[in-house]
């Protein structure tokens, strides 16, 4: 197989103008031929016609474990976003799984490079370094241990991996920070500040031992020395711009209109959206929160629009709402449609990967170190 060739790889455009029903054949048709060398992994925040092709879906956790686990497969389309297709090349391709596949790489494909993520853009690496050489400054950073959410790029996993530090998901969070408070007396949380300070604070860690560094400021993040040194926690100034628009009035509102409603939320939301939740947690927290609840039960769901949905859907016996009057949905996730998800696969069956992930070699390295201590933390 080559990789992207311009000339042998089929051009988009024509895609854009095949119908659902077409492009639902070709796809089925694409799977049916490269058999058990595909796999398509789906995020939980896809389109339902897309969540209708992967082969197997999850939260951002479980998605990496199943690339880690994968076996047979010679390519994985990812139905996700950026990030999720790095972690997945260097799971899938790490050093032991290559030796028992004598060499051979699994391609990992991005059905659409737009899909980035957002917060992930929120922290760039030269920012974290400037960022870890001023708190070097002011405090033994043989003391801080540097954790990414695993929304970020595989370069800020690989600085975590060489600095003893760690990755973390919505769903091992808390045991993540656990570890990394065992490790060492402080930790440097990026990208997502929601996240890090909604842990933090469920472990007891209060917002006066959580300073925020803005990676525009040029002193200090914006802090003085002394919140710096008295801190526990050092948070990025990063968020989510879809979990960022739920608001503790939207709660409020339910739970007046709605007596009884549970308010169910995704841990990227607000600290004050967080606090008054009945229960916050991953995407397939969220799923198997619904799942598992009596007939009748009353939600309000703060999380992307698509998922929200399709509880709705799957779940008719339950009244299901979405949290805020706004439509929040991710966008970039979104980029992931039929006509790109075909025009992949058919580039494979050609023998033209089109866009192809691949973590270079020593970033790869230094992220497989910290994607490790993460896997065996839980
Ligand atoms: P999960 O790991 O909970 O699926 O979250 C991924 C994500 O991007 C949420 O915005
Ligand atoms: Fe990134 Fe937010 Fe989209 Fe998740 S929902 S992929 S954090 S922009």
């Amino acid at each position: 197989m080559s990789v992207v060739t311009l000339d042998s790889s089929l051009p988009f455009a024509p895609y854009r103008e095949l119908g659902n029903e077409v492009l639902r054949e070709r796809i089925a048709e694409a799977k049916r031929k490269l058999g058990s060398s595909l796999l398509i992994l789906g995020h939980h925040y896809q389109q339902d016609e897309v969540i209708a092709h992967a082969d197997l879906t999850g939260d951002s956790y479980q998605l990496s474990k199943l690339a880690a686990d994968s076996q047979d497969c010679r390519y994985i389309v990812f139905c996700g976003v950026h990030f999720m297709a790095e972690t997945a090349d260097i799971l899938a391709n790490r050093p032991e799984k290559l030796e028992s596949r004598g060499g051979e790489r699994v391609t990992v494909v991005l059905p659409d490079m737009a899909a980035g993520c957002s917060m992930a853009d929120m922290a760039a690496i030269r920012q974290v370094e400037s960022a870890w050489e001023q708190l070097g400054e002011v405090i033994d950073t043989e003391d801080l241990t540097p954790v990414t959410y695993i929304n970020s790029a595989a370069s800020l996993k690989a600085f975590c991996g060489r600095h003893g530090g760690i990755v973390c998901t919505s769903s091992n969070a808390k045991a993540v920070l656990e570890w990394s408070f065992r490790q060492r007396r402080r930790v440097f949380f990026f990208p997502d500040q929601h996240l890090g300070r909604n842990t933090s604070l469920k472990m007891g860690i209060t917002n006066d031992l959580m300073p925020v560094w803005d990676p525009h400021e040029d002193e200090l993040g914006g802090n003085t020395e002394e919140a710096i040194q008295g801190s526990r926690v050092i948070l990025w100034k990063g968020h989510c711009s879809v979990h960022q628009m739920f608001q503790a009035v939207h709660v409020h509102q339910f739970r007046e209109k709605i007596p009884g409603i549970k308010i169910l939320v995704h841990p990227e939301c607000p600290q004050e959206v967080n606090d008054i939740a009945d229960i916050s947690g991953s995407t397939s927290k969220i799923i198997e929160t619904v799942r598992s609840a009596p007939s009748g039960t009353k939600w309000a769901i703060g999380t992307e629009l698509h998922l929200v949905n399709r509880l709705k859907k799957e779940h008719p016996e339950q009244e299901i709402h979405f949290l805020s009057p706004l439509v929040c949905m991710c966008a970039t996730m979104y980029r992931i449609d039929l006509a790109h998800l075909c025009w992949s696969l058919e580039n494979i069956l050609n023998g033209s990967i089109v866009n192809r992930i691949v973590v270079k070699e020593d970033i790869a390295r230094w992220s497989l170190v910290a994607l490790e201590r993460m896997l065996t933390v839980r």
